[in-house]
């Protein structure tokens, strides 16, 4: 694979969160890898082993104590809050466990809302969050509340939203947590197919094997240490 592929480089991250009774925890040590253009990556581990951590950092959500991160070729590991904002909203798409969809909006509002800093007229924003509505099946529910939905239907929400700023990567934190079986599984066919169709690369933590396996590489994480990076292993035995 060329190097200009390489969307996301992280090298010898370190996190560290200040103790209230002083002194600091080390969360991450030394993590280091690189995700391609295309690639579809679990991320598993214990609870607590640092995953959102890590991808809150992957996300431009945190920033790192230590070590350093290019997104694009680009070295943003120094960069202040309001530039990973920019960041945020021009090349990444998340989906969150508790979907994160604003209760009192209805779900058109809800799926343009990363188009408002686009500087785009209403109309076009319309058309585009209709047109994700669309590729999730949830086109005759854009006048609907959130809460007016099902779990699996909030999620194909929080996803169109994720994919209106057209991003090329999408970062799912346990999208699949607050879902029955029937229903995450269909979610992951659905990330599948942006993956494989629309050449989408998407990082994912989950806890269910079932799930992960729906990638094609795995990332495991014990104790803020990379302990497996690899193909995706036939079970989860050895982890
Ligand atoms: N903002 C924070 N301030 C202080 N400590 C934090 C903060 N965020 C995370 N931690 C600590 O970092 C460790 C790892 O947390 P993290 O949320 O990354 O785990 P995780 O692997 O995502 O776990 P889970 O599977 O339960 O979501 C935990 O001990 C947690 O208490
Ligand atoms: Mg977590």
């Amino acid at each position: 694979m060329k190097k200009s592929d390489i969307i996301i480089s992280l090298r010898d991250i370190t996190k560290s969160f200040p103790l209230e009774i002083g002194g600091v925890q080390q969360v991450l040590f030394n993590i280091s890898f690189d995700v391609h253009a295309g690639e579809f990556v679990a991320i598993m581990g214990p609870s607590g082993s640092g995953k959102s951590t890590c991808m809150n950092i992957v996300g431009a959500l945190d920033t790192p104590s230590g070590g350093t991160y290019e997104l694009y070729g680009r070295n943003i590991t120094n960069l202040g809050p309001d530039e990973l904002a920019v960041i945020r909203n021009e090349h990444i798409g998340f989906v969150f466990q508790q979907f994160n969809l604003l209760s009192k909006r209805t779900v058109l509002d809800n799926v343009m809302l990363p188009l408002m800093y686009r500087g785009l007229p209403m109309a076009e924003r319309e058309r585009r969050a209709r047109e994700m509505l669309r590729r999730v099946g949830l086109e005759k529910f854009e006048s609907y509340l959130p809460t007016q939905l099902s779990g699996g239907m909030k999620q194909r929400v929080a996803i169109a939203r994720a994919l209106a700023g057209d991003p090329k990567l999408i970062l799912a934190d346990e999208p699949t947590g607050a879902l029955d079986s029937k229903m995450g599984n269909e979610i992951l066919k659905f990330f599948k197919q942006l993956n494989k169709e629309m050449g989408i690369t998407i990082v994912m933590i989950t806890h269910e094997f079932d799930i992960a396996k729906y990638a094609s590489r795995l990332i495991h994480i014990r104790d803020g240490h990379i302990n497996y990076d690899g193909p995706m292993p036939k079970t989860d035995r050895n982890l």
